[in-house]
């Protein structure tokens, strides 16, 4: 459901964002610990208007509303969290303030990145916008540093560029990804899809071995450098618009 442009009860909205059941939020409206506009809710069905005002006026004990639903983050990935439930480890919403876990609509990671893989990955409860940024004609490039166990030898850009290339036990060739060389053992590679493994099963068709994999941008938009390890922060209408610009 959308959260936006309609007038609901608060304690339905706030229940939707995470904040507790509506019972909790009937608790903190008699604590006093719900203002608006810096004065004491009272009620907790009062009704409440979604949007940009609201966001400005309701505080939740002393804290200013979460975002509404549409958001989406950029977060950093750091290594060793994972994207899903079926990998073993933390997943990347631990590194999310807690209730973020009982939004409805809920989180999602646009895509998924290997457990081992670093960088950016974005989240976003939009699902019509998360289709359309993994959609395959999208075709929306994202480019990884590659580093690798060995010296490339020299092969990688022609095959990679070539739409040839067709990985163990799949029926179909990838299609043409771009490569550069950095260094003797580490490049950037930008693909316009995203097959299981894909970075490392390429090099590993040619006898490589991918040893740190770290995703720098989708589209045009970039990873910032400020942004460490684990951090992640909410991105506005020009940023995700970036991620459909070329780059
Ligand atoms: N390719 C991979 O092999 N792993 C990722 O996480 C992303 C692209």
């Amino acid at each position: 459901m959308s959260l936006k442009n309609s007038t609901m009860r608060l304690d339905k909205l706030l229940a939707h964002m995470g904040y507790g059941s509506r019972r909790d939020i009937a608790r903190l409206v008699a604590l006093g610990a719900i203002t608006l506009d810096g004065v004491d809710v009272t009620q907790a069905d009062l009704k409440v208007e979604p949007g940009p005002a609201l966001q400005e006026a309701l505080e939740i004990e002393g804290e200013r509303l979460d975002p509404l639903s549409g958001m989406v983050l950029l977060l950093n990935k750091p290594l060793g969290v994972t994207c899903s439930h079926k990998e073993v480890g933390p997943l990347v919403m631990s590194l999310l303030p807690e209730r973020w876990r009982h939004r409805d609509p809920a989180l999602s990671t646009v895509g998924r990145l290997d457990k081992e893989t670093t960088g950016l990955l974005l989240l976003t409860d939009d699902g019509a916008l998360l289709h359309r940024m993994i959609s395959p004609r999208a075709g929306i490039g994202k480019t990884y540093h590659v580093t690798l166990a060995r010296p490339l030898d020299g092969r990688e850009q022609a095959l990679f560029a070539s739409g040839t290339l067709m990985l163990e036990s799949e029926t179909t060739a990838l299609k043409p990804a771009h490569f550069e060389p950095d260094g003797a053992q580490s490049g950037h590679l930008t693909l316009h899809e995203g097959r299981y493994h894909q970075a490392r099963r390429m090099f590993a068709a040619l006898g490589n071995h991918v040893t740190a994999l770290h995703r720098r941008s989708m589209g045009g938009l970039e990873l910032p450098d400020s942004l460490a390890a684990g951090a992640w922060r909410l991105l506005g209408s020009d940023d995700v618009a970036r991620v459909f610009s070329k780059g």
